[in-house]
């Protein structure tokens, strides 16, 4: 029996805040179209992203710089159209919203206006203070993005973990500590030492969700071309692969292949 989507249970915000309090993990995947976005709502993921990772994982670009904010929204558009439960958010992407609180009231409006999704998410912390306050004030709930910062990439010149240091350490926690004084629902904490992240998630109220941050956050977030193996030159420690779909695709792949050219497919039942 399908269920109706009146009838099942929203993920809010507010839910992820009860679960923190509760000592309930919460779980977040990416997606970014239809068709995977609906079979990670029906296994009840908690948290959609909609993440800028699409520039890598979708339009095959090296770093996350290039996506745009119209397309930032079609990938929305799509996920949103699949799910019934999951809370939506989405990466407001590079150029939409540093230096410029204005123009981040506006990228975030156009995300909630024309995707339909529930939050946004952006990274950094006191720099992009002002642009989280105009954002927050306006209605729209934040996730805030700690650590380590793709779309700062040129800046770091590495992938490699982050907050090592104690400076960069502090600086992390006291952003932490800035983001929740702001009003964000709950803060990305990305490859940072686990003892660092559980220091943020013990002290803060609003729940972390770590990727690479180890198992003190309050939830995890996989990209899900990751996770499913359909990714084949990314293997960080964190990572943890739940299938090899780059294989199994390519096999099934060449095995049609094999049938068209044998003239095996298609056979007497599969034609009119
Ligand atoms: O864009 C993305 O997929 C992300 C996750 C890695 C958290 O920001």
């Amino acid at each position: 029996m399908s269920v109706a989507k009146s009838d099942i249970k929203r993920v809010t915000t507010h839910v992820l805040q009860e679960m923190k309090h509760k000592g309930e993990k919460i779980a977040m995947l990416t997606a970014y179209d239809f068709s995977l976005a609906r079979i990670v709502d029906e296994a009840n993921i908690d948290i959609i992203l909609v993440g800028d990772s699409a520039s890598n994982v979708m339009a095959g670009h090296e770093t996350t710089l290039p996506i745009t904010l119209d397309q930032m929204i079609y990938h929305a558009q799509s996920v949103v159209k699949a799910v019934k439960r999951a809370l939506v958010v989405v990466d407001l992407p590079f150029g939409s919203y540093q230096g410029d609180s204005k123009k981040a009231l506006n990228s975030a409006i156009r995300i909630m206006k024309e995707s339909g999704a529930h939050a946004v998410k952006l990274e950094g912390g006191s720099e992009v203070g002002d642009s989280i306050k105009r954002i927050i004030s306006a209605g729209v709930p934040v996730m805030g993005h700690l650590g380590l910062t793709p779309q700062s990439i040129y800046k770091f010149g590495t992938y490699s973990v982050r907050a090592k240091e104690e400076q960069e350490a502090e600086k992390l926690l006291s952003d932490a500590y800035y983001l929740e004084k702001l009003g964000c629902f709950a803060i990305v904490l990305e490859k940072i030492p686990a003892q660092l992240t559980k220091k943020v998630s013990e002290n803060l109220e609003i729940p972390t969700i770590g990727i690479g941050g180890g198992k003190y956050a309050d939830g995890q977030v996989l990209v899900l071309h990751d996770m499913l193996g359909l990714t084949k030159d990314f293997s960080p420690r964190f990572l943890r692969r739940y299938l090899d779909l780059y294989d199994e695709i390519k096999g099934a792949v060449e095995h049609y292949i094999t049938d068209v050219k044998d003239g095996d497919f298609p056979n007497d039942k599969e034609q009119y």
